[in-house]
């Protein structure tokens, strides 16, 4: 049965060529006080920077700037966003790269009037904001996570080597320009695609029956991406089909398709404890554990599986077991067409680490995945068939 639900996205979305002009409407709408942030440089190289402080300057604005924003962003960047935007008095902060710069403004969004320790009060405690949260605005230049039209936030902590999210800061508007990716190295255009549609998939690939439209909106953009990823891997500057995946990894992660259904998130959970003991990208440690989570989940997921493997793949034929193992075969196989490991080996991963997280996740008392089973012991079950 469909579940209740109550959904709002306040995200303003302009996408499309040139939608970077918009942003000449939004600033208007915000104070003087601008923080820009932005990563390691990327945006020096394609000119994104020079056209964003341009209309900041047209606007203005009084601009300071956060710079260096790392992938997957620390605890420690973070203090060091909040310090700034306090003493910027900061009216907006406008978050100019990927998932990772949209995360980190949003962290910092609700810390910067906040008097608690920002990590422990969200990412450990899981408490929601009680101050006032500043404004965020994306220009977006990665594809994949869906950051700029969700309220999640993810931060690293290398001290005790966590990586753990918050859902309580929405970007007020998100500019979305498909030729801002172009310059994206293909490696990480491969893990967008990998981490668009693991997400389609933590919302979908649970238990049959609940909705025939949510599941087509979900097999629709896995199908989707079946189907643009090969023609984006041959030409990265291909418009239509960069237009295309922007959309689908926006629709993939805005709630949208998560409207009254069980989801599931256990891939999510055991490919962060990737990255804080590695620093594997994101993307990448999402394609190593699905797989092995669907064929230790086989029996639980079964019916859905096999709509999966007939809908996005159209296999048919063989006994259910055979379905189930070719729809299997069939998502590595896709994973691996992108040019990703699909193997812990294959990125130096070994046993102490699956110890690790299976030591990680008992000790937590995790239970996870859409029926709450995929405890400490099941994870190890996972991660065995990773290697
Ligand atoms: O730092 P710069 O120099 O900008 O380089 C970045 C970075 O090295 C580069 N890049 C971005 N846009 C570019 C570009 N290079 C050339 N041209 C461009 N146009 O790409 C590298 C990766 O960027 P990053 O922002 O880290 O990638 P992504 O968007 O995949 O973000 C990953 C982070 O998002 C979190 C992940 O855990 C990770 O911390 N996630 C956030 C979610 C959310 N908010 O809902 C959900 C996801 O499941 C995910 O967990
Ligand atoms: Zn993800």
């Amino acid at each position: 049965m469909l579940g209740n639900f109550s959904y709002c996205n306040p995200t303003k979305l302009y996408f499309g060529k040139k939608s970077l002009n918009y942003l000449n409407d939004e600033l208007s709408k915000y104070g003087k006080n601008v923080v820009l942030i932005y990563g390691g440089g990327s945006i020096k190289k394609n000119g994104i920077y020079d056209a964003v402080t341009a209309l900041l300057k047209e606007n203005g604005k009084n601009v300071t700037e956060i710079s260096g924003v790392m992938p997957n962003p620390t605890v420690a960047k973070l203090h060091e966003g909040i310090q700034i935007a306090r003493a910027h008095k900061a009216d907006l902060l406008l978050a100019v790269g990927g998932g990772s710069v949209c995360d980190y403004s949003k962290a910092v969004s609700v810390s910067v009037h906040c008097e608690e320790e920002p990590w422990e009060k969200y990412f450990v405690r899981f408490e929601e904001p009680s101050c006032e949260i500043v404004p965020v605005g994306c220009v977006l230049t990665m594809v994949g996570t869906g950051s700029e039209m969700n309220a999640g936030a993810v931060i690293s902590n290398l001290a005790t080597q966590e990586k753990f999210a918050f859902h309580h800061s929405f970007p007020q508007f998100s500019i979305l320009d498909p030729e801002a990716t172009f310059s994206l190295p293909p490696f990480q255009v491969a893990c967008g695609i990998a981490d668009t549609f693991v997400h389609v998939m933590e919302q979908y690939l649970t238990v049959t029956g609940v909705s025939p439209l949510m599941d087509r909106w979900a097999e629709g953009i896995l199908q989707t991406l079946i189907e643009i990823a090969p023609k984006i891997r041959a030409n990265q500057h291909d418009y239509d089909q960069m237009a295309n995946f922007m959309l689908c990894a926006t629709m993939g992660l805005n709630g949208f398709i998560a409207m009254g259904v069980p989801q599931d998130w256990a891939t999510h959970m055991i490919g962060h404890e990737l990255t804080a003991l590695h620093g594997v990208t994101h993307g990448q440690t999402l394609v190593v554990v699905l797989p092995a989570l669907m064929s230790v989940m086989r029996e639980q997921k079964k019916g859905k599986i096999l709509q999966y493997g007939e809908r996005v793949f159209g296999i048919r034929e063989g006994s259910e077991d055979e379905r189930i193992d070719r729809t299997i075969r069939a998502t590595e196989e896709f994973f691996r067409s992108l040019g990703l490991a699909t193997r812990l080996h294959e990125l130096q991963i070994g046993q102490d680490t699956i110890d690790e997280i299976v030591r990680r996740f008992n000790e937590r008392g995790s239970r996870l995945g859409e029926a709450g089973n995929i405890t400490g012991d099941v994870t190890r079950r996972i991660l065995e068939l990773c290697k």
